[in-house]
């Protein structure tokens, strides 16, 4: 068993999580003022989007030193001081380690581009201009994947935005730099690392593989042998390409590779197959099922899941798959639930134990994100119109999860006390911190509790490695399943729609664990009212 099996991880987005210096911004002072929020909470692992030094292209995701911190968000001395005084707290603190690409204004980039024989010239990938673009690569961020460096007449590549140029991985030199920045900070007390787009790095341009390039496990082999093996981190890799049988090789058991990866195989099923993240379609529950049945049966003892919902580039689940009105706070309960009930190590992301919902702004002036205002261009030259655009960012766009998290009602949410970065959702005044705490019915109590089944209560064995099975696979309405381990048994039912299901169940001899209704109605049979979620005990024989 490792620790990491039955921990519960809060991902911060520094930015947006709590101002200490009244600039607008989130910083590293904003997160250690509210360490005592997250041990009320029970989590025993932060992962810390990028605080490195960086032009703030991507909000960090383009790093200019590796080895210094973000003037926005403070020193390395209150990086070190948040190390120590989340240890204090019982915290870890997992770094995310982007590695497929540095910014352009990176030193080894700005060498690079010197002149071709400069030595880092190797570190990153340029390709002679000789008339023509170099191939049709598309960037994620819409646009060329080459940009022209016009120093040097030479196409260099850039999956991400023209200022975030990709390193070369196949160049030795570039991974030993950048396992010994690994090292350097593992030697400062970091738990852990969170990958950025590791399926990437690998990437055989003659073979015209971009993800999953052939090398691509025999870098992560390195890395871990170069950088993990010493230690007893938790290490989690961002793979956007994986299924669950490409997971199962990242997390085995030998521990040879990760910890575990993201497997996003879930959460793009309201994706339109073969077109844009921005061309959704309704979610089919079934499929949901059906792809969380796989995770969890097939990586049973053979690797390990990551349970998420949310993160800094998707947007709030509460408003995406549950019912972000009327039913607001049965539905964020209700997903909790399904999820932390499964195997896998959670993950709640800054706001989803408030149940903070998607925001609507007005203009697209208002919205910050890189990938965002490149999708705004894109479409609107493709003819679609301005109504169009805005209703797929606000359904879809990544700053839906990246408005300011609200404290309290005062002005600004108390995130901070002047206007920050990015407005804040205007419905701050409702759905707060502070509202929500000691409240016993509130999505945060809620959250609290769901942390605490999986890591104090004598149900945490079967959480951690009961063995996982489907009920009602084809019900369109309802996501139901079981845990079992030895005689025990757990039953979780979880109504995902605004009206009733009535399931012809005796649950008369079950103990009642969790619910997210005052009382469950079990007279004749289980009724399972708007959103709600029950979860039950029993002895698994005796039914
Ligand atoms: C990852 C990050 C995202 C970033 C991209 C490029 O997907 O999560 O925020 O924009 O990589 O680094
Ligand atoms: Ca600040």
């Amino acid at each position: 068993m490792n620790w990491w099996q039955e921990s519960v991880v809060y991902q911060i987005y520094p930015r947006s999580f709590k101002d200490s210096n009244q600039d607008g911004i989130g910083d590293l002072q904003g997160i250690i003022s509210k360490l005592d929020y997250l041990s009320y909470l029970g989590i025993d692992v932060i992962w810390l989007c990028p605080v490195y030094e960086s032009p703030n292209e991507d909000n960090g995701y383009d790093i200019s030193d590796y080895f210094s911190i973000m003037r926005d968000f403070g020193s390395m001395s209150d990086m070190e001081e948040l190390i120590q005084k989340s240890k204090k707290h019982g915290i870890s603190i997992v770094m995310d380690i982007v590695a497929n690409h540095t910014s352009s204004e990176h030193r080894w980039f700005k060498e690079a581009q010197k002149s071709v024989d400069n030595p880092y010239r190797q570190y990153y990938v340029f390709k002679p201009n000789t008339g023509k673009i170099p191939s049709d690569l598309k960037s994620i961020f819409l646009g060329s994947a080459w940009s022209l460096d016009e120093q040097t007449n030479s196409y260099y590549l850039h999956l991400f935005a023209k200022s975030q140029p990709d390193l070369n991985w196949h160049y030795k030199p570039v991974r030993d730099e950048l396992y010994q920045m690994i090292n350097w900070w593992l030697d400062k007390g970091i738990q852990g690392f969170r990958f950025d787009v590791i399926d990437l790095v690998a990437k055989d341009l003659d073979q015209n593989k971009i993800s999953d390039g052939p090398k691509l496990h025999d870098y992560i082999q390195e890395l871990n042998l170069n950088c993990f093996k010493k230690h007893s981190i938790l290490t989690v890799g961002e793979t956007w390409g994986a299924t669950t049988e490409k997971a199962k090789r990242y997390s085995n058991l030998d521990g040879s590779e990760f910890s575990m990866i993201f497997n996003f195989s879930h959460i793009l099923l309201d994706q339109e197959p073969g077109k844009e993240k921005w061309d959704t379609v309704e979610l089919d529950l079934v499929k949901l099922k059906k792809v969380f049945n796989d995770q969890q049966v097939d990586l049973y003892q053979k690797g390990w899941n990551s349970l998420f919902w949310n993160n800094h580039d998707l947007p709030r689940i509460v408003s995406r798959w549950g019912n972000d009105q009327e039913y607001r706070e049965q539905s964020a309960k209700m997903l909790g639930t399904l999820l932390h009930f499964m195997q896998g190590t959670p993950y709640i992301y800054q706001g989803e134990e408030l149940g903070m919902t998607n925001v609507k702004f007005e203009s697209f002036s208002d919205y910050r994100d890189i990938e965002t205002q490149n999708m705004i261009r894109d479409r609107r030259k493709k003819g679609l119109t301005d109504d169009q655009i805005m209703a797929s960012i606000q359904k879809i766009g990544r700053d839906n999860a990246r408005t300011p998290f609200p404290w309290n009602k005062s002005d600004f949410g108390g995130f901070s006390e002047v206007q920050p970065w990015i407005n804040m959702n205007p419905n701050y005044s409702l759905i707060n911190a502070q509202e929500q705490l000691g409240r016993v019915d509130s999505v945060l109590e809620y959250y609290r509790k769901l942390i605490w089944f999986r890591r104090v209560s004598n149900l945490k064995d079967i959480i951690r490695d009961g063995q996982f099975e489907l009920m009602y696979s084809d019900h369109k309405d309802l996501f139901a399943y079981k845990r079992i381990l030895g005689s025990m048994e757990l039953k979780v039912y979880c109504n995902f729609h605004s009206h009733s299901i009535h399931l012809n169940e005796d649950v008369q001899t079950m103990k009642l664990i969790l619910s997210n209704y005052d009382e469950i109605d079990s007279n004749h049979g289980l009724n399972l009212r708007p959103y709600e979620a029950i979860v039950l005990e029993g002895k698994g024989n005796d039914l």
